[in-house]
């Protein structure tokens, strides 16, 4: 039987009041009662939503694997309100953890440490390490807190798609497989966390994100590597399982040729309804193309921090429109960029 969809609780802290108003704290409440008991919580980061569950528990961590339809090679992150906490769950504590604990957390990167004895095999699908993050968003840390325990949290949504960046995306993909929804508005940031292996020396980026590997390196204080290009189950199925290149994808298939303007042209020629993102709509041939009925312009912005924010919305919009193709230009291939340029290169479609 269909499980009835879940409660959206909206949660705010508004600007300069020193606690949540009432009718946060006690949705919070509530969703630390539903963890504690073993449920499944959708939760706001800065990054993208979670799904959440006690990490201490290894039954409700089955549950997320179940509504995600995750395979349970995949390893999850665990998410701590403080980096004492997350010194508790570590079986050693590297000194890089230590440097990008003191200084980027709370903030959009995860360490990956030594696991300690407390973490369930399941939670780091019985690797020897575990991926460890303090979010940068307080109503997050807020509920960790009140539950008193890590709360293990991939993205809210089926394995393989589109991480949700609001509640209603999340609901689209996972509705009636949860329990809750905490609906804290557009997540600030739009991609998921940096993870970086501390175990290794010097530490190795394992998926771009927000935190560059430029501030890693200053913190740090020694070189931070990128990861292995490319980055796939192929090549590296035990440094991190989860991070196939099949990943992030839409559903209509998607495309970043090098020629984009040429390639709408020839896709509209063949009869394709077509989406396209692009950061050049200003440009006259642009212009020309956008009279037409069977083409969509999604002009995106030229700054990656904003791009980063729009992408997911974008594509999951672009999705819903019956297109034969999504179009995207390639981005630019410097640091500042290299996060968006892994997620849009994983949702290409593979041929
Ligand atoms: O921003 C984020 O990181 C979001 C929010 C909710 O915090 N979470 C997220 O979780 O993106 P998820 O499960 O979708 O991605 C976690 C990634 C996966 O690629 C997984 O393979 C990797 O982290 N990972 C988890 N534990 C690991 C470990 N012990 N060693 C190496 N990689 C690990
Ligand atoms: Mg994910």
């Amino acid at each position: 039987m269909a499980r009835p969809l879940p409660d959206i609780l909206k949660i705010r802290w508004p600007e300069g009041a020193d606690r949540p108003p009432a009718d946060t704290e006690a949705a919070l409440d509530r969703a630390a009662d539903i963890l504690r008991a073993g449920g499944l919580v959708a939760i706001p980061t800065e990054t993208v939503y979670g799904l959440a569950a006690d990490a201490l528990d290894a039954e409700a961590v089955a549950g997320i694997f179940r509504a995600k339809g995750r395979p349970s090679t995949n390893p999850l992150i665990v998410h701590v309100s403080d980096a004492a906490m997350a010194r508790r769950l570590a079986g050693a504590w590297p000194v890089s953890a230590e440097a990008i604990a003191a200084h980027l957390w709370p903030g959009p990167v995860t360490v990956v440490v030594p696991r300690g004895p407390s973490i369930p095999d399941i939670v780091t699908a019985s690797g020897a390490t575990v991926a460890l993050r303090c979010p940068d968003h307080p109503l997050a840390r807020r509920l960790i807190e009140k539950v008193g325990r890590p709360l293990a949290a991939p993205s809210a949504n089926r394995s393989e798609a589109v991480s949700p960046t609001t509640a209603a995306h999340v609901l689209e993909s996972l509705g009636n497989r949860i329990d809750l929804i905490l609906d804290g508005g557009p997540c600030g940031r739009g991609i998921e966390s940096t993870v970086v292996d501390c175990t290794v020396e010097p530490p190795r980026i394992l998926r771009p994100g927000p935190m560059t590997r430029e501030r890693l390196e200053a913190v740090v204080g020694t070189t931070v590597a990128w990861p292995d290009t490319p980055l796939d189950a192929a090549t590296a199925p035990a440094r991190s399982p989860g991070l196939q290149s099949k990943h992030y994808a839409p559903r209509t298939p998607l495309e970043m040729p090098a020629d984009p303007l040429a390639h709408v042209a020839a896709l509209l020629a063949a009869g394709h309804r077509v989406g396209w993102m692009t950061m050049a709509g200003a440009e006259p041939q642009v212009r020309q193309l956008a009279g037409s009925r069977e083409l969509v312009i999604v002009p995106m912005p030229a700054n990656p921090d904003d791009y980063a924010r729009q992408l997911y919305a974008t594509l999951r919009a672009l999705d819903q429109r019956e297109l034969g193709r999504i179009v995207v230009d390639p981005v630019p291939d410097t640091d500042a960029w290299r996060a968006i340029y892994d997620r849009l290169s994983r949702a290409v479609t593979q041929r």
